[in-house]
């Protein structure tokens, strides 16, 4: 990063007041954690592929994209909240870093009509055991002709079943679940699109079925959902631990974006999953940060092609601070974190907000926040972390025009 431009990929962008795009992150496009062999976000890319047999795998898509591929392609309204520069990284304002692998929907449902894109994705966010900025998802489609995707998902289905009875999760999409907040889209006649939604669900319940084959007693449920590329749309959750845990989104495609791609004929569906939160769940990963780390006591416990349970190393011991400070309007905590995350690396483990005030008289605000300094393999010092702390205090006043208390 320049004054005045952005070089990554051997290309350079110009800054501009949309730029809000860091060192740091754009550090991370460089290590495609999706593509290094035994990594445990290579392993489990390569194990959800092998359930969806002869989809076109693309997995080499840089991580630059345009404001149109990510958002105006797939139907987002001009004031849609994921196009905020809280949310998402901009280089300038029509050049940013993917925030799903959706951007490549439309590019890609052009070449193939099975497709699946593997990336590392960015969205600026909280700090937590299960939130970083960089992460990877795998995009999955498949179109079908509309005018036989009836009697084709029919077919396939019983296939399947005769194969392996016990296996296919069969789903038929309850009409009663179409309801105005999640609408069949106006073009589509209904038994296409519940054929199409009927597939989408089969081909799911078969994936996670697979992925989690030791778990006896998978329970798995869908979740009304909404995109602005997808309607009817989903979510799936899995029953994990006691708690419900989203995985994936997915609906049929608007056929918007198909008409676009040149294939007004077909009808189709589409989904997105997020291979951290699985791979977590698979591996017993339980910080997200560890999925960077370059430790050989990380690293070297994983082969190719195999999931097995992680051995934590030892916890080394927490540093917590606080800091307090005025915030001026428009303040944002993801823009904090951002700091943070600057300053301090990934020895930032969470950031919590602790307290918040308005002043009675003044109407100022003031917020308390707690940062709790860990890191992955070593005991830090003190010394250290105060040295960090009195940066970060000087970073936030400069960066953010906050006053400290
Ligand atoms: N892109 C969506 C997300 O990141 C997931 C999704 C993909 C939903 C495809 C529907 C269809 O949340």
């Amino acid at each position: 990063i320049t004054t005045d431009s952005i070089i990554i990929g051997g290309k350079t962008y110009p800054k501009d007041d949309a730029t809000n795009v860091t060192t740091t992150i754009l550090e991370k496009t460089a290590r495609q954690l999706h593509l290094i062999p035994a990594h445990p976000i290579a392993t489990i890319k390569d194990r959800i592929a092998s359930t969806f047999p002869g989809f076109k795998h693309y997995d080499q898509f840089s991580p630059v994209v345009t404001t149109k591929e990510n958002f105006d392609d797939l139907c987002f309204s001009d004031d849609h909240p994921g196009r905020s520069v809280t949310d998402t990284y901009y280089l300038n304002n029509k050049i940013m870093l993917r925030t799903h692998t959706s951007a490549h929907q439309l590019q890609t449902l052009k070449e193939s009509d099975k497709l699946l894109v593997t990336a590392d994705v960015y969205r600026r966010d909280e700090i937590d055991a299960s939130h970083y900025p960089a992460f990877h998802q795998m995009e999955g489609a498949q179109l079908f002709d509309a005018k036989t995707v009836v009697a084709d998902v029919q077919k396939e289905i019983k296939e399947a079943l005769a194969a392996n009875p016990a296996s296919a999760g069969i789903q038929t999409t309850d009409t009663t679940l179409i309801t105005p907040e999640n609408p069949k889209q106006d073009c589509h006649d209904e038994a296409a699109m519940l054929a199409t939604a009927d597939h989408l669900k089969h081909s799911l319940n078969l994936m996670v079925r697979r992925l989690f084959s030791q778990e006896k007693n998978l329970q798995v449920r869908w979740i009304d959902a909404q995109f602005p590329f997808t309607s009817p749309s989903w979510e799936m959750e899995i029953l994990y631990q006691g708690k419900w845990l989203e995985v994936l989104g997915c609906g049929v495609i608007r056929q918007d974006i198909l008409n676009n791609a040149d294939k007004p004929d077909k009808i189709g569906w589409a989904f997105g999953l997020g291979l951290e939160r699985l791979a977590m769940v698979l591996y017993g990963i339980p910080d997200i940060r560890l999925f960077w780390s370059q430790d050989a006591r990380f690293l070297r416990q994983f082969e190719p092609s195999k999931i097995q349970k992680f051995k934590p190393f030892s916890k080394y011991s927490p540093c917590i601070k606080d800091i307090s400070f005025w915030v001026p309007e428009g303040f944002h905590e993801n823009n904090f974190c951002e700091v943070v995350r600057d300053v301090a690396g990934d020895i930032a483990e969470t950031v919590e907000m602790i307290d918040k005030f308005t002043h009675p008289k003044t109407n100022r605000q003031s917020v308390c926040f707690r940062i709790n300094y860990r890191s992955m393999d070593r005991n830090v010092t003190n010394n250290e972390i105060n040295e960090i702390q009195e940066k970060l205090r000087t970073e936030v006043v400069d960066r953010m025009k906050v006053e400290l208390r």
